[in-house]
């Protein structure tokens, strides 16, 4: 029998409705081992984000997950307000009442508990990072050698081709910390982008949540319906086509998808550098044309700081919603 390979793996995350999808997604599929999460602040304070994390595994029976709390704000631009009105005010639709779970966090910050997990397991830890990137920015500053010592950094964040999100140009997480995402574009590690070029593709319906729930009849898969309507009513709301069967894009999901089912993705190689000024602030700027030395600073060939990033291009959107509706209603709650 051929043994399956499974992917130790940190989650840098800030839940946020599809946060959650992916979680779940990640803590039921079988080739994924999720070794700690990693917060920071994005669709909710860090705080929030940090009490969520927690709040999705107690509920799904892994309240042993270690919980980090990380970056509070951007790194250099000023702070936001979290989107409410896409994830609720407590980034899970509003659930009101909530059973009572421990909320220990590990006492590390996010960026130190990244970079003292990579120097313990050199080489194996794949980052899965689908917030704001600031964690990730700083514990390359705390280990420069970073890029070395994990697998892979797969995130969902910017677009290409497709229309941004937060802007004509820019999508959310990219957005919210240009800066911090650019060190990371910039970083010499095997990262693939995941972002609106992909993820708009991909509409997860809300029926379908119900039937997971229905199937499950658990408070995980619960909590997940009520955050996925609430967080449906926004995309519905924007998106016509999606009145007469509510749904929503999946984002986050998308990036543990690459990581178990990369032959459902189209890639392209290029550098991407992030403008973090001005208009198109948060544009994630990909050179498609590398045949060409263009003399500007920052795109010369010359550069070492622009490494290659994989960048997600096109998606089986059908086979992506197999996968999920298989792994979801897998009997992973009773393990
Ligand atoms: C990204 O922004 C956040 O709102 C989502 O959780 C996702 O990570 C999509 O642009
Ligand atoms: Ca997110």
């Amino acid at each position: 029998m051929t043994q399956r390979t499974v992917y130790p793996v940190i989650y840098d995350t800030d839940p946020g409705v599809d946060d959650a999808m992916a979680l779940y997604f990640a803590l039921a599929h079988p080739a994924i081992n999720v070794l700690g999460i990693t917060t920071t602040f994005g669709n909710v304070s860090v705080e929030q984000a940090a009490t969520n994390a927690h709040y999705l595994c107690s509920i799904a029976g892994r309240a042993d997950m270690t919980v980090t709390q990380g970056v509070k704000t951007p790194w250099v631009k000023a702070p936001e307000a979290p989107p409410a009105f896409i994830h609720g005010a407590d980034g899970l639709g509003n659930l009101g009442m909530r059973a009572t779970t421990m909320n220990r966090l590990d006492p590390r910050s996010s960026a130190q508990y990244i970079v003292d997990m990579a120097r313990a397991q050199p080489g194996q830890i794949t980052l899965v990072a689908v917030g704001p990137l600031g964690n990730l920015s700083l514990a390359l500053q705390i280990e420069p050698a970073l890029p070395g010592l994990l697998r892979e950094v797969i995130i969902m964040g910017g677009t290409v081709l497709e229309p941004g999100n937060v802007s004509p140009v820019a999508e959310a997480n990219i957005w919210n910390d240009p800066h911090a995402a650019d060190r990371v574009f910039t970083a010499n590690w095997k990262l693939t982008m995941v972002g609106l070029d992909v993820t708009h593709r991909v509409i997860t319906k809300l029926s379908l949540f119900q039937k997971i729930a229905d199937h499950h009849k658990h408070p995980a898969t619960d909590t997940l319906l009520h955050a996925v309507d609430f967080y449906s009513r926004f995309y519905t709301g924007l998106h016509k086509h999606l009145y007469a069967d509510p749904g929503c894009f999946a984002h986050d999901l998308l990036a543990f998808m690459y990581l178990v089912n990369p032959e459902l993705f189209t890639l392209e190689h290029g550098r991407v550098r992030v403008a973090t000024e001005g208009l198109a602030q948060g544009q994630t700027i990909m050179n498609r044309r590398d045949y060409i030395n263009y003399p500007q600073p920052g795109w010369s060939k010359d550069l070492p700081q622009t490494p290659v990033t994989q960048v997600c291009m096109a998606v089986d959107a059908p086979g992506c919603l197999r996968v999920f509706e298989q792994t979801l209603m897998s009997d992973w709650l009773k393990r």
